[in-house]
């Protein structure tokens, strides 16, 4: 079966991920939809100082909103910024150093930034990373895992109620088509058990962001989530990631300004806004989370259960959690992580 996915997936990808893709979409977007005057409103966006993340960063700088760059490189962020405020004229563009992959920081940032900063409209989940060996990060988790899933999860978690009391607030993931070719994994999320495979690490991350968004749209009506895929965009987490890929493809890879504009229509556009909350998108469509008959579908349960395994893993991070709690092991069967912080409580 994952044999059969990969193959449908590729030949999906080659029509519709390269910059050929992008163009033929391109022909039916609303140019209006992007023509918003953004004063006022505020944007948080991880990962803004390369890529994807650096062209949505510009786009909105340009169109007047106020930017949060999260990076985790301070030299990088702040060439970055300088880049973005001689070239958009908007001096409210502002760094905030992090690293993603250390969970109890996450924690630590969000509740700092919701000491200083009275509102927050957009949320943009863009960083993302492929580390190619299994590492683990200081509470213990996959780095993969910890970038792409727990670092997404406790930065919107603990963002959530500075969005609820801000105006027309919004969450967008950056996620990726890879995730197709995964059925979502709620055991071993922190791969011990079976061969370290860092695509498939990766896609099932870019899945489980899906499943996250599916779930946070439900449980928080007041705020409008998507999650999307950008597209193959020609980036350096591309090029050190997956080398043999980017030699082959380079020629047809999207710029990153292509890559970023659904980003940029769902942070931004009225007619995003109007979709459903909790959906995945592709070059500014709504698109199915599964392939046909690739058998990844998930029952709602499922979807739940990985909420609530999160939810535990996130906790064991937090600075309020003692030392005894950071020093559970990471059972990976539903209840082991909940029972030891009940011990631990
Ligand atoms: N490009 C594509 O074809 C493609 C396809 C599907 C999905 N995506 C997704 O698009 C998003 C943006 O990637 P990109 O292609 O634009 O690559 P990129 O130019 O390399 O940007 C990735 C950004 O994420 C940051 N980042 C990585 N790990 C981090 C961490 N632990 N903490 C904080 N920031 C971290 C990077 O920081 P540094 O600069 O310091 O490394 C960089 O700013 C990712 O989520 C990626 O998975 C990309």
């Amino acid at each position: 079966m994952s044999k059969y996915r990969n193959i449908v997936w590729f030949l999906k990808a080659m029509q519709e991920y390269t910059r050929g893709g992008y163009e033929t979409a391109s022909k039916h977007f609303v140019v209006k939809d992007l023509s918003a005057d953004l004063g006022g409103r505020s944007f948080m966006i991880t990962g803004a100082n390369s890529g994807i993340g650096k062209a949505t960063a510009m786009a909105i700088a340009k169109k007047g909103g106020t930017v949060h760059m999260v990076c985790r490189n301070k030299e990088r962020a702040e060439s970055a910024r300088e880049d973005i405020v001689k070239e958009s004229g908007n001096n409210n563009v502002h760094v905030h150093i992090l690293d993603l992959s250390e969970s109890r920081k996450v924690w630590e940032f969000t509740e700092d930034f919701k000491s200083k900063h009275s509102s927050l409209n957009v949320l943009i989940n863009n960083a993302g990373s492929m580390v190619n060996i299994r590492e683990v990060n200081f509470e213990g988790f996959e780095k993969n895992f910890a970038i792409n899933t727990l670092g997404v999860y406790i930065l919107t978690k603990g963002l959530i109620p500075l969005l609820e009391k801000s105006s027309e607030p919004r969450v967008i993931t950056v996620s990726s088509g890879g995730m197709l070719v995964q059925k979502l994994r709620i055991i071993d999320l922190q791969t011990e058990k079976r061969p370290f495979d860092s695509t498939m690490v990766y896609a099932q991350n870019k899945r489980q962001q899906v499943v996250m968004t599916e779930e946070w749209a439900q449980a928080y009506p007041k705020i409008h989530f998507s999650v999307m895929h950008p597209g193959w965009a020609d980036t350096p987490a591309v090029a050190k990631a997956i080398p043999d890929f980017y030699e082959r493809l380079r020629s047809r890879l999207r710029s990153p300004e292509q890559g970023a504009d659904t980003v940029i229509w769902l942070a931004i556009s009225p007619a995003a806004a109007r979709m459903p909350s909790g959906k995945f998108f592709q070059d500014r469509k709504m698109v199915p989370v599964h392939l046909p008959l690739a058998w990844t579908r998930y029952s709602r349960e499922k979807a739940r259960a990985l909420m609530v395994r999160l939810e535990a893993l996130a906790k064991r991070a937090q600075p309020s959690a003692g030392r005894s709690q950071l020093n559970c092991p990471i059972v990976d069967i539903s209840g082991g992580p909940q029972d030891c912080i009940k011990k631990a409580a």
